[in-house]
């Protein structure tokens, strides 16, 4: 059974003190950092690139999860790799070809994993898990380039046909995720949760993450069994 995991964003940190907030995660129980790199270009915002892995990685000892929404993720596999990254995320919208790019992250013996954005229908990341190409399939539930959004519900069906299909494989939701949120999304199929505002705005960042992940347990699968 896929491993439920919960990945604070770093996005919702504070910037201007980037190690203390990837320490805090590491401290409340987080299983991998989020790290969201943003060019201006894929999403309507710059967030950071490659030094920030590098701070994440000097700081931590739990994975670093990479989503690149940039343009062309293909030109800046071997810096996140060499920043530390273990899984890098590529979007399926972004201007590469996936087969190659994917390849490429697990030549350098990396976890690779296919996003979508809610407007992109699932049938365009089929190749890429029936042909084996991904470790984890990321499913956007809010249209990136910013933290704090409303989860999108719509995320759900296509969760559902992904766990259906690949019973075994990572699949991580992203955006929106919060205690309640969490539910139908375990419900679901998801086994990788992303959160940042929900968990970076709590007193007790532990608790929350305990709470996220007791959720997430008592309702995998549900509505993909029932
Ligand atoms: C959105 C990012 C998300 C974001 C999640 O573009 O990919 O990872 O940081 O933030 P919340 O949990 O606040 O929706
Ligand atoms: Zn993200």
């Amino acid at each position: 059974m896929p491993k439920i995991q919960i990945m604070p964003s770093i996005l919702a940190a504070d910037f201007g003190q980037l190690a203390a907030g990837c320490k805090r995660a590491e401290d409340a129980g987080a299983d991998q950092i989020h790290v969201d790199v943003m060019d201006g270009v894929f999403v309507p915002n710059i967030s950071f690139g490659p030094e920030a892995v590098k701070i994440s990685t000097a700081t931590v000892s739990i994975p670093q999860n990479v989503h690149l929404m940039i343009t062309k993720p293909q030109n800046y596999i071997e810096t996140f790799v060499q920043a530390g990254a273990d899984t890098i995320q590529i979007h399926i919208e972004s201007k590469c070809d996936p087969e190659e790019t994917l390849k490429q992250i697990r030549s350098l013996g990396k976890r690779a994993a296919i996003t979508l954005n809610p407007e992109t229908p699932v049938e365009s990341i089929f190749e890429c898990v029936e042909n084996g190409w991904v470790d984890e399939v990321l499913v956007m539930s809010v249209h990136p380039g910013f933290g704090g959004q409303k989860y999108i519900a719509a995320a759900e069906e296509k969760i559902k046909i992904i766990r259906k299909m690949a019973p075994e494989i990572d699949i991580a939701i992203d955006g929106g995720i919060d205690n309640q949120t969490i539910i139908p999304a375990a419900a679901a199929g998801a086994n990788l949760f992303v959160a940042g505002s929900y968990l970076f705005k709590q007193s007790d960042m532990a608790e929350a993450i305990n709470g996220l992940r007791e959720a997430a347990e008592a309702h995998f699968c549900k509505a993909v069994n029932a």
